[in-house]
Formats: structure tokens, sequence, C-alpha cells
């Protein structure tokens, strides 16, 4: 496969007639590699005085990208070139995350020298411990990320020029190198137990366990299947290009925001149950259904257009197959059950009836609704041991470098502006302005 900038076709035009007043516009075809074709409005308004209008941007291009690939119809994933299910079968989050930063899989020297790039960024500034004394012991963990992420711009005033390619890469590996352990810390702050320090023997996926689940009084060894199953899970979430969240990072990063802000934006739009809230809320929802006998029953409020009920954990903005991820999660959740000894995990064997009922359901096929990589990962999640309210940060975590990813990507882009979508308006027309004596 080739990559090349994308190709405006002076020869392919799409013409656009307004009606009423018999005006012919034309607009331009863009072709990227792969993928349908791209009408060009960048001058529409300029030269018709008409706005596009698409709330929820469904078809709408807002950058040009050559990151990662997605063919929601046939369920494919591509990050750089590579299929998804190849990464996270013969690669490791390392590799993934230079693949993503800097376009190409590493060679072993290169790989060696990114791993101990990052390990050597992996501690906070200690100051930083004093912020999460700051929030009560029931926050939620993604509050403390949102704000001690962007924290993370008040300590590090030496990679704040975004304008620097340094800057940019020594921001980039502090934020990949710092999130697991403020991940980490945000957990073991609200159960109480003192910090643990990232250990620079150990792997990405391996410190994070190590962080979360250490205690200063006894050894913790980390077990290989779950770091293993750690580190899939990181890949599998590492990037999904323009996606709420990436899009977040970009429209905060283009008005020139330091990358920390950025992130820190990212976070807050990963938080809502429509993007990465769902594994904790698929989690929720298998509790609140109990046994497979009320699955019917739960299925039809899903269905059920005056009940706000979804099914969570399945549907996709772009998937309309089914997710290449989620099979791999399902894959790796039987890995970690049964490394664990968890037979017959009841929410497992509920999940699986829940999905094959749905698969069957007339609604879920002709609407296209598929499991998506929330599906499993939540139920992954708690057989680790790991508490429901964090799941989202353990996404957090792994999109850190897509996002960070696609933030150098916009800056480096020449055509870059700053994101500024207008509107339909439907409110008043000018009005009167009546004095507060006046006013009824
Ligand atoms: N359960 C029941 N019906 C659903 C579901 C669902 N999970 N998802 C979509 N539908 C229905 C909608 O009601 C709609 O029906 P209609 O055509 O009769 O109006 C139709 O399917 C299309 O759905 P939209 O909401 O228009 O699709 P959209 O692309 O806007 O939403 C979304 C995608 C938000 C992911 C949605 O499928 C959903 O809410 N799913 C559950 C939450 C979830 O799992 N989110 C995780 C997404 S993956 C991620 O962020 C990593």
């Amino acid at each position: 496969m080739t990559q090349n900038s994308a190709a405006v076709d002076k020869k392919e035009t799409v013409t656009l007639t307004d009606n009423s007043t018999g005006r012919t516009f034309e607009l331009p075809l863009i072709s990227g590699t792969v993928g349908p074709k791209v009408m060009d409005v960048r001058s529409f308004y300029g030269d018709t005085g008409y706005f596009t209008y698409d709330p929820g941007f469904t078809s709408t291009g807002s950058c040009e990208s050559k990151i990662t690939y997605i063919d929601g119809d046939e369920g494919v994933l591509l990050h750089r070139g590579y299929a998804i299910d190849d990464l996270a079968e013969h690669a490791d989050f390392m590799e993934v995350s230079y693949l993503l930063l800097k376009g190409e899989l590493p060679t072993s020297e290169q790989k060696k020298k990114f791993e101990s790039d990052i390990t050597r960024h992996t501690m906070v500034h200690e100051q930083i411990n004093n912020f999460y004394r700051g929030f009560r012991r029931d926050a939620h963990p993604m509050a403390i990320m949102c704000g001690v992420v962007g924290a993370l711009s008040a300590f590090y005033h030496d990679s704040l020029d975004i304008r620097d390619p340094h800057q940019r890469m020594i921001a980039s590996y502090r934020l990949i190198a710092k999130i697991p352990t403020i991940a980490a810390w945000a957990y073991k702050y609200s159960i109480g137990q003192p910090f643990v320090y990232p250990k620079n023997e150990l792997s990405y996926a391996e410190n994070f366990l190590h962080m979360m689940f250490a205690v200063p009084c006894e050894e913790y060894k980390v077990n290989p299947v779950l770091a293993s199953a750690m580190d899939k899970i990181l890949i599998l979430h590492a990037d999904h290009e323009q996606n709420a969240s990436t899009s977040t990072v970009r429209l905060a990063g283009s008005s020139g925001a330091n990358p920390f802000a950025c992130i820190a934006a990212g976070i807050a739009s990963l938080w809502g149950p429509a993007h990465g809230g769902a594994n904790e809320a698929v989690l929720n929802m298998l509790e609140q259904i109990g046994s497979k006998e009320r699955i019917p029953e739960f299925i039809k409020r899903a269905k059920d257009k005056s009940d706000p009920f979804r099914l969570m954990g399945f549907g996709h903005r772009v998937y309309k197959n089914y997710d290449p991820r989620a099979k791999v999660m399902q894959r790796t959740c039987h890995e970690v059950l049964d490394e664990l000894g968890v037979r017959d995990e009841p929410l497992l064997e509920l999940a699986m009836e829940l999905e094959r009922i749905a698969l069957e359901d007339p609604y879920f096929v002709e609407k296209k609704l598929y499991p998506n990589v929330d599906f499993y990962s939540g139920i992954i999640f708690r057989a680790m041991g790991i508490p429901t309210s964090m799941f989202t940060v353990l996404f957090a975590v792994a999109r850190t470098v897509g996002w960070i990813a696609q933030w150098s990507e916009m800056i480096e882009d020449p055509a870059q502006k700053i994101g500024r979508p207008r509107q339909l308006y439907t409110g008043y027309t000018h009005r009167k302005f009546v004095p507060l004596h006046a006013r009824g």
C-alpha cells in the first residue's frame, strides 16, 4: 500500500445546483490512498455564501491524516497500514506507539532507545503528589486525570513551545511515560494506599500493573499472562482516527494550546458514556441484567424508542460490522479468565448470551449494531481486579499515544488552521433592547 498527500483531481468534480436560483457550483473531489472520495468544500462559503450543515460530523473530514485507516463496513482497522490484529498478535505496545508516532515500525535498536527514553520519563515531579491530596478520596479517577494531566503544563515549562520539534518530542514522551503513573496513583489515592513509584526494569504494561497493585510491605510479581493481556488492551485502544476525544485534542491544539492541556481536554471528552465510558457502562448493564433469563426484557428495552436504555458495548459510529478489536478482546478475555482460574464467570456467560441473542435479533442486524471494543474489556479488567471506575482511565492511558501522534501530525501540517466550525442559527434576529424597569 502506498501513501502520499491527498490529490485534488481537477477532472473529477461534483456539481451542485441551487434550484431556487439555478446557479451551479462545482466542487473538486479529493482522493486519499484508500477510502471514499472526499468533496473539497474549503472554498465553498467564499465562493457561494453557503455553509454546509453536519451536526456530529457524520459526513465531514476535518483533516488529512496518515496514521489510522478504518473501513467500518468491512471491519478493518489499520495503523500506518498494519492491521490491528497483526499488531496485537506480533508487536508490543511500545512498538505500536513508535509506529503511531513516527510512521514506521522500529528496528531493534530504535525500539531499545525508544523504550529507554520512555522509561526515563515515567516519574512525575514530586510536587504533583500534592495535587492528589486536594481531591476527595471518592473522586472519580477520570476527574483526577483531567486535573493532574492538565496540571503537567505547570511543571514542564521546557516542553511547552509547540513550534520547537525537540520540545514537542519531549512533551510527547513525557505524556506517554507519565500517564500510567498518574492513572495508577489516582487508584492508589482512592483506596488510601501509598503511591508506588515506577520501576525501570519493567515493561510499560508490567509497570502499570505494578504501580496499580504493589504495596511497600510485600514483593509483587507481575503475572506474565496479565501483563501480556494488558499490553494487548493498550494496543487495541491506542488510536482510532478522528473519534470524539481525538478530534477534541486536535481542536484544542489547533489554537496553539500546549500538549498537556490538549490531552487533558481529550481525557474529558473520553469520559462520556457514549465514548470511553462505555466499558464501565457495559459492566453496570450486565450487573443490572443479572441473569440470562432477563436478557429478552433488556433487548426489548433497547429497541423501544421511548426508553433511553441502549445496549452498551453495541454499535459504533464507524463500524457497521464486527469491530476487529472486539474479536481480539474476546480471545484475550478467555486467556485472562483461564489464567486466573475464573471458570464459569457469570458476567462473561451473560455477555456471550447477550451477544448471541442480539446478533440474531432483526433490530440489531438491520441497524448493523455489533459488539464494540468495550463489550469485553470491562470483564477482563474486572477479572484483573481493576475497579469499574478505573476502566475509562485505562482507555485514556492507551489512547494518549494516539492523541499525541494526531496532535503532532496536526502541528506539522502546513495546512493546519484553528478549528472553527460555523452554525445554522435558528434564534431571534435582531431585537430592540428593553431596559430592566420596562420588562413586564
Ligand atoms: N442499543 C440500541 N439501539 C442502538 C444502539 C444500542 N447500543 N446503538 C445505536 N442504536 C440505534 C439508534 O437508536 C438508531 O436507531 P434509529 O435509526 O431507529 O434512530 C440507530 O441504531 C443508529 O444509531 P445512532 O445513535 O444514530 O448511531 P451513532 O453513530 O450516532 O452512535 C454510538 C454510535 C454512540 C456508539 C451508539 O451506537 C451507542 O450509543 N452505543 C452504546 C454506547 C457504546 O457502546 N459506546 C462505545 C462506542 S466505541 C468507543 O467509544 C470505543
